[in-house]
């Protein structure tokens, strides 16, 4: 705990504020939220909850997000060797069910969002495919390979994460063949909702393309490498179209078929989470309209969301802005009563405006933290004693509802802290 707090003197105390001790503590209960959802053969369940919702699945994308902060603490010099160790393992599991989910090659193959603890697909109807799930996982596992490399276990990677061989017999090798070969097609977004371009999708995509590239021209690969970069280009051109010229705001998608409704507007956090998702000490799309995106989502929110109408807590401390998913949305993590704010955007504001400050200086740079630290407030309003995270929490009275100890909700916390405090 001691190491914690001292690393957390660091980016926001420029502020001079004093920040909420329960700030730092959480990123305990954080860290603890997710080890109690992984699984000993490699799993990782999206939540503990099996009725009303049922989330006891692993939902590729949650698990690439999950897995990839894990390794970056896993090989983070602070972190002590008993965790380290615990993490190490369960990173070698990972990829191991990763591998052996990617042969079940059923319904929309490696575009299948969602699957039993056993292993076994989920084959409901849902929305399939959702074409983020390959990139992202790809992302991840390019993380534990550029480290197994640095280890000298090439020929673990060789067997299991890339080899040039077609048809493609690795994990790593696989997705990035996917994604090259159906990054033009419409998918449903991570929402799960729309079938579109998104530039989630389309953002993770070009991100894992890119990295393949060099990746794949480092293990003499390059033929592929070329076809990785050339694709990545493409999808570059097409993100330019995400513009709208009249507000400056990125649109969430373009080419909507069937779009959903009642989902009007062009908002939706989802542009956010793409560039804190694919940040690598610069964003994707120019730092103006990244910020009048998410200026926009906060000034609708604001209204939208009556929790919002308390701005400072009992301390007088600021409370940012509870972000919903859209201003649109109706799905209250059971059913569909009316969106509320979940964590996962309310932390990607500050995980944004942490990312952003740190290429900024004098007063921009202090009112980013600000920004980062009043959101960090409101999520600590909003928990319970024992600091567990669900999906949403309710736009009206502020309790947690939806999906119990969500591990993204988790997740969103470790990233989130990490970005602004260590
Ligand atoms: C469950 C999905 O996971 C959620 O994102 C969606 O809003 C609802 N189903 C409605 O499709
Ligand atoms: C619903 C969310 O909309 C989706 O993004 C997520 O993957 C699943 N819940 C599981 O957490």
């Amino acid at each position: 705990m001691k190491s914690l707090l001292l690393i957390a003197l660091l980016p926001l105390q420029a502020l001079g504020a004093e920040v909420n001790p329960r700030i730092h503590t959480q990123y305990k209960t954080a860290l603890s939220g997710v080890l109690s959802n992984l699984k000993p053969n490699g799993a990782v369940i999206a939540s503990p909850s099996t009725s009303a919702p049922n989330y006891y699945y692993d939902w590729v994308r949650d698990t690439g997000l999950t897995m990839r902060a894990l390794i970056r603490i896993a090989y983070d010099k602070r972190t002590d060797s008993t965790l380290r160790s615990k993490l190490l393992e369960q990173i070698q599991k990972w990829i191991q069910w990763e591998f052996s989910r990617q042969e079940q090659n059923r319904l929309t193959g490696l575009g299948e969002p969602r699957f039993y603890v056993d292993g076994r697909v989920n084959e409901e109807p849902w929305g399939r495919p959702q074409n983020d799930g390959p990139a992202i996982r790809a992302l991840t596992a390019m993380e534990v390979a550029e480290q197994w490399l640095k280890e000298g276990r090439l020929k673990e990677v060789n067997r299991l994460l890339y080899a040039p061989s077609l048809p493609a017999q690795t994990l790593i090798k696989r997705d990035l063949e996917y994604v090259a070969h159906h990054w033009k097609e419409k998918s449903f977004d991570l929402w799960e909702e729309e079938q579109a371009l998104h530039y989630y999708t389309l953002l993770s995509q070009k991100t894992a393309l890119l990295k393949g590239a060099a990746f794949a021209r480092r293990l003499g690969d390059s033929g592929a490498s070329r076809f990785y970069a050339s694709a990545a280009g493409e999808i570059e051109n097409l993100l330019q179209q995400f513009k709208d010229p009249y507000s400056g705001v990125i649109p969430y998608a373009i080419e909507k078929s069937p779009g959903l409704p009642h989902k009007k507007s062009i908002l939706d956090i989802s542009v956010i989470l793409a560039l804190i998702h694919n940040f690598d000490g610069s964003f994707a799309a120019p730092a103006d309209s990244a910020l009048m995106t998410l200026k926009e989502l906060m000034r609708v929110f604001r209204i939208k969301y009556p929790v919002n109408h308390v701005i400072r807590n009992k301390s007088g401390e600021a409370l940012g802005v509870a972000l919903g998913r859209y201003p649109e949305d109706i799905y209250d993590g059971v059913g569909f009563s009316g969106g509320n704010p979940w964590f996962i955007s309310t932390l990607a504001a500050a995980e944004f405006a942490c990312d952003l400050s740190r290429s900024r200086a004098g007063k921009k740079r202090d009112a980013l933290n600000e920004i980062a630290l009043a959101q960090f407030n409101r999520v600590i309003h909003h928990l319970d004693e024992e600091g567990s995270m669900s999906e949403q929490f309710n736009r009206e009275n502020g309790f947690q509802q939806g999906a119990r100890d969500l591990t993204w909700s988790y997740v969103s916390y470790l990233t989130a802290y990490r970005a602004c405090f260590l």
